[in-house]
């Protein structure tokens, strides 16, 4: 096809991320409020924003971007809010977003004046294709001149708040679509202005802000950034990919092993587009593999419930942990593996209680983002013996003796199929008493 653009691949021949592996959990930051927000076709209320940021806090975030103050009036005065409600916690840093625009930054700067401590974030295009469509052809120098600017400018403001301790983050947006000497040149350029050092960090945030390429090529991109910014020790390097290809949370894990520090993301994937990375998707892969996050994502129905409300979008029923199907068997093979791996989970746990988690079709206990047992065997059609056997003992204490699941199950999912829907345990109860235990049901 002559239509689409070949993506350029990075000639980094000796590149190390393929062998690495994540072991410990990166900063997070949720962009919930900002990129999460500006993507809604109705965006949240100054309320909403309020009660979603206590949610982003009882989580256990620790960076939160809460917005663009300087775009718009609800954004400045939710800012303003927050920190002249002290609704901020001791531990929690806001950070807010800005293009490299002086009226946008100074007023930014009015935004946060008395809040404890900032990151401004400051962003500007710098692709081949912004430059000429956003830009109208601007030259490479240009656009690296604006990023100078701003980082100038904070700077120089940075005295004007003194309660407030500001660190500075700057993305070459479209970072991914840029040509890689070019991000690097913006990034230096902005790194030599600010000087970082081990008590003044700053961030470099990498975003993957419309996925042009694939998750490998991403972590190429990322490694060699790693290894060629200037005062690498003092930096946080950031991931912010976005899900255009389907492959954010690809994109982000290469990008950790291939060396960044810091994610971006939102819960449930929301934003621009096909959205943001689902952050509680990374996080809950990395608990699976018994990596501490930080993140409290036990009570995931929760937190899903807030985010539906508040977002007025709804999760999917096979998003990954999240879904309401996640945990759901109705096939025969699955529920009868599934009910082997449980009990023998079961009698094996009194013997020891670190036991590894090893159930057939569940890579996670569902208990440990607050799911229940129950929800995972549902029966219709196309369900088995042990599926319903299951059910009938854990939900209403019938432990059947084995010679009889065949002929229950037969009854019961046969109904199912005639009924041609799912059945609730209700009414695999009732089914099981007018079948086998009622003298006018139909068996007798
Ligand atoms: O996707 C993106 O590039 C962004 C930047 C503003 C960081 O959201
Ligand atoms: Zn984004």
């Amino acid at each position: 096809i002559t239509k689409y653009r070949p993506f350029p691949r990075v000639d980094l021949p000796d590149r190390t991320w393929p062998d690495q592996e994540i072991t410990t959990a990166p900063i997070w930051c949720s962009v919930d409020l900002r990129d999460g927000n500006q993507a809604l076709p109705q965006p949240m209320s100054i309320e909403e924003k309020l009660e979603f940021f206590d949610l982003l806090c009882r989580i256990g975030f620790k960076q939160i971007e809460i917005g663009f103050p300087s775009a718009a009036d609800t954004e400045f005065n939710f800012c303003r809010r927050l920190i002249e409600e002290n609704r901020i916690p001791e531990d929690v840093t806001i950070q807010i977003l800005v293009q490299t625009r002086e009226h946008l930054i100074r007023r930014s700067f009015e935004a946060i004046k008395g809040a404890k401590r900032a990151i401004v974030h400051i962003y500007n295009s710098t692709s081949p294709l912004q430059r000429r469509i956003t830009f109208s052809d601007a030259s490479r120098e240009a656009i690296r001149d604006i990023a100078i600017a701003g980082a100038e400018l904070v700077k120089s403001l940075v005295p004007t708040i003194p309660e407030t301790e500001v660190v500075l983050q700057y993305s070459p947006e479209s970072f991914s679509d840029t040509e890689l000497d070019f991000s690097l040149e913006c990034c230096n350029a902005v790194i030599d202005i600010w000087q970082p050092t081990a008590e003044k960090r700053m961030i470099i945030n990498l975003p993957d802000t419309v996925q042009w390429t694939t998750p490998n090529v991403h972590a190429d991109q990322i490694e060699w950034m790693c290894r060629h910014l200037h005062k690498r020790d003092f930096i946080d390097v950031s991931l912010h990919t976005h899900n255009d290809r389907g492959t954010g949370t690809a994109a982000t894990e290469l990008g950790l092993m291939a060396g960044a520090d810091r994610v971006e993301g939102t819960l449930f994937g929301n934003g621009e587009r096909t959205g943001n990375l689902d952050i509680a998707n990374v996080a809950l892969n990395m608990n699976a593999h018994g990596i501490a996050t930080g993140l409290d994502f036990t009570d995931l129905p929760s937190i899903r419930a807030v985010y539906e409300r508040i977002t007025r979008m709804t999760v999917a029923e096979r998003h990954p942990y999240a879904g309401e199907l996640v945990f759901t068997a109705f096939s025969g093979s699955h529920q009868d593996a599934i009910k082997k791996g449980m009990d023998r989970r079961s009698r094996e746990i009194m013997e020891d209680p670190n036991l590894a988690w090893g159930v057939p079709y569940l890579t996670i206990d569902p208990q440990d983002v607050g799911r229940s047992y129950e929800a995972i065997i549902r029966i219709n059609s196309q369900s088995g013996k042990g599926g319903i056997a299951y059910i009938l003992d854990r939900e209403h204490g019938f432990d059947l003796p084995k010679t009889m699941h065949p002929q229950v199950g037969k009854r019961i999912y046969d109904l199912a199929d005639e009924m041609g829907q799912e059945l609730s345990p209700d009414e695999i109860r009732e089914a099981f008493f007018r079948f086998f235990v009622n003298l006018e049901s139909p068996l007798q």
